[in-house]
């Protein structure tokens, strides 16, 4: 079993799964359903409402003479529902992380409805982004990380209250009534007063994928969330994944090296490698019929592990 992430120091909010409500998100108690905690997911903990999409043009990341994404254009549209597939050191966390302005971008433009991410408009020029115009625009995205990065000294509690109080401006009370309503959806009310420390790695991860919804992320991303799972707990974060995908308005970007989830969970599917996109389809075509040779090679080496 892999040990509790302690090693991620104190994550930014950012850090620690997303930033915020959105617009017209209504903060009000009704919000929070009572006993929602039904076999699914209770769809009203869930945002909804209008999800903008995503889309990348020309986009260009270096690290140092790196060049890991080299002009990627990709789309996502409002509401759907993309995974990322590729090789291991291909650039897919960098993309996700750029999403979430932990990353700077070099070139291009990256969309999120329409406002670009990283500038914003002066007249009719588009200039780098100030920190108020990306502080707003990540308040729409949301993420969840493969490594947990819960606040390690924090509870439950905290850990889902401190972003929608500290970053939205919720009351305390707004929050944690938010708060126990996502940990009963999650299936985890009885671990509000736990540490990070004395849960399992599924636990943590039900409570990441709770706190990045307490912030209702109108963009969802999810980082290989499975991966340093258990595999006998690996299940369970997934059914509560694809619940949540389905019950919501969420536009969903998820990296993911479980074939039989991408499939369940995507409405499309891009096989990323070298830097762009080496083609995308319905999960099906990707799947059962890719036209790439290195679709396949990827397909054959993943499904051989
Ligand atoms: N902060 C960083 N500094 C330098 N290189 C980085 C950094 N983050 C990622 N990289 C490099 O960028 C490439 C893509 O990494 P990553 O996005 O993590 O790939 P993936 O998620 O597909 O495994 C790798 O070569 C990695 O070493
Ligand atoms: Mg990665």
């Amino acid at each position: 079993m892999p040990p509790p992430d302690t090693t991620a120091g104190s994550p930014t909010p950012e850090e620690s799964g997303g930033a915020s409500t959105g617009e017209g998100v209504s903060t009000q108690k009704s919000d929070v359903a009572k006993g929602g905690a039904t076999k699914g997911v209770a769809a009203t903990e869930l945002p909804r409402g209008a999800a903008p999409g995503i889309r990348f043009e020309k986009v260009v990341k270096r690290f140092g003479h790196n060049v890991v994404l080299r002009e990627l254009d990709f789309t996502v549209g409002p509401g759907e529902r993309v995974t990322l597939i590729g090789p291991s050191g291909s650039g897919k966390t960098t993309i996700l992380r750029l999403l979430m302005t932990l990353e700077k971008l070099d070139d291009g433009l990256i969309w999120i409805g329409d406002e670009t991410l990283w500038h914003m408009k002066r007249g009719d020029k588009r200039v780098p982004a100030n920190q108020k115009h990306l502080h707003e625009m990540r308040k729409q995205v949301g993420m969840v990380f493969q490594q947990f990065n819960l606040f390690p000294n924090m509870n439950v509690l905290r850990n889902l209250t401190e972003g929608p109080v500290r970053v939205l401006g919720l009351s305390k009370d707004e929050a944690v009534e938010r708060a126990r309503g996502l940990l009963d959806m999650v299936g985890l009310a009885d671990k509000i007063d736990a540490h990070p420390s004395q849960l399992s790695g599924g636990q943590q991860q039900r409570v990441a994928i709770a706190r990045a919804l307490a912030m209702q992320p109108k963009v969802l991303l999810l980082d290989e969330v499975t991966s340093a799972l258990d595999p006998e707990l690996v299940v369970g974060v997934q059914d509560l994944l694809r619940d949540i995908a389905r019950q919501s308005d969420l536009t969903l970007l998820c990296v993911t090296h479980e074939m039989t989830f991408a499939r369940d969970i995507s409405d499309r599917v891009l096989m990323f490698d070298q830097g762009q996109i080496v083609e995308e389809g319905p999960p099906d075509q990707i799947f059962g019929e890719p036209s790439e040779q290195r679709t396949r090679d990827f397909l054959q080496a993943v499904l051989a592990t």
